[in-house]
């Protein structure tokens, strides 16, 4: 399979050890198929764009610097990938599926201002024909609604593309579902129809778990197999 995975910077920057702990299981995932990764910039782009703001940066500088950063963060998997990746992350998707060539774990960060590395990582999934994106979060999966605000909350197993983008919708709107994935990668997702998996990034082991099609997280399908009000932790 070809396989994007979007991790996000405050999932990968907990610790050294959790660079050391990707870098394994990527190998390892990289065995047995091709691989993408596009890294977050977590806490670090988010201190540097407060800073920037604190002197009148703009928005687009702001992302400037966040991209600096999330480019940073897939220098240092390089490093800990070493021979196993390309050895420089690629600044656009193009370059990536040029880079794979070379038979490699491909790791990248952000691209162009304006929006973050979900949307890198799914216009990269388009770009790869990629069988599966993974996006590795800070949460479980992607509930009905914040489940911190909301103790009603429901985990989807599964849910749409389309259930997907109302959900983001009407969190814009202020129903206060917390998702992890912004709204340029689902619309992408949407349009592809590219099968996608949301997970806890805090164990690596669970991005093997989704590439063999476990349940884990919520996958995000153009046919889900069963209602979404009626997955298991609704019951
Ligand atoms: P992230 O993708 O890390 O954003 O990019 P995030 O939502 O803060 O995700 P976590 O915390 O890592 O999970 C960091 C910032 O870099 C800029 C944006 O400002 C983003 O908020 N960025 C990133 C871009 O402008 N374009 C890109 O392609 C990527």
């Amino acid at each position: 399979m070809i396989i994007v995975l979007s991790v996000g910077g405050s999932v990968i920057s907990h610790g050294q050890h959790r660079f050391a702990e990707y870098a394994r299981m990527l190998k390892s995932l990289s065995s047995d198929h091709t691989v993408f990764v596009v890294v977050g910039g977590g806490k670090i782009a988010r201190d540097y764009i407060e800073r920037a703001r604190t002197f009148g940066a703009d928005e687009a500088f702001c992302d400037a610097i966040g991209i600096l950063v999330t480019r940073l963060n897939a220098r240092l998997l390089i490093a800990a990938l070493g021979d196993a990746a390309y050895p420089v992350p690629p600044e656009t998707q193009e370059d990536a599926v040029v880079a794979a060539l070379f038979g490699r774990i491909v790791v990248m960060g952000g691209t162009i201002p304006g929006h973050t590395t979900d949307a890198v990582a799914a216009i990269l999934a388009e770009y790869a024909r990629a069988d599966l994106l993974i996006n590795a979060t800070a949460t479980d999966g992607i509930y009905t609604k914040d489940p911190k605000k909301h103790p009603d909350a429901v985990k989807l197993d599964e849910i749409s593309p389309e259930q997907l983008v109302g959900l983001i919708a009407a969190e814009r709107m202020g129903a206060g579902a917390n998702l992890p994935l912004d709204m340029l990668a689902a619309k992408i997702i949407e349009r592809s129809g590219i099968p996608a998996a949301v997970i806890d990034g805090s164990d690596p082991s669970n991005v093997l778990d989704a590439s063999s099609g476990k349940q884990i997280g919520t996958y995000v399908l153009v046919e889900p197999s069963s209602d979404p009000a009626h997955s298991k932790e609704a019951q």
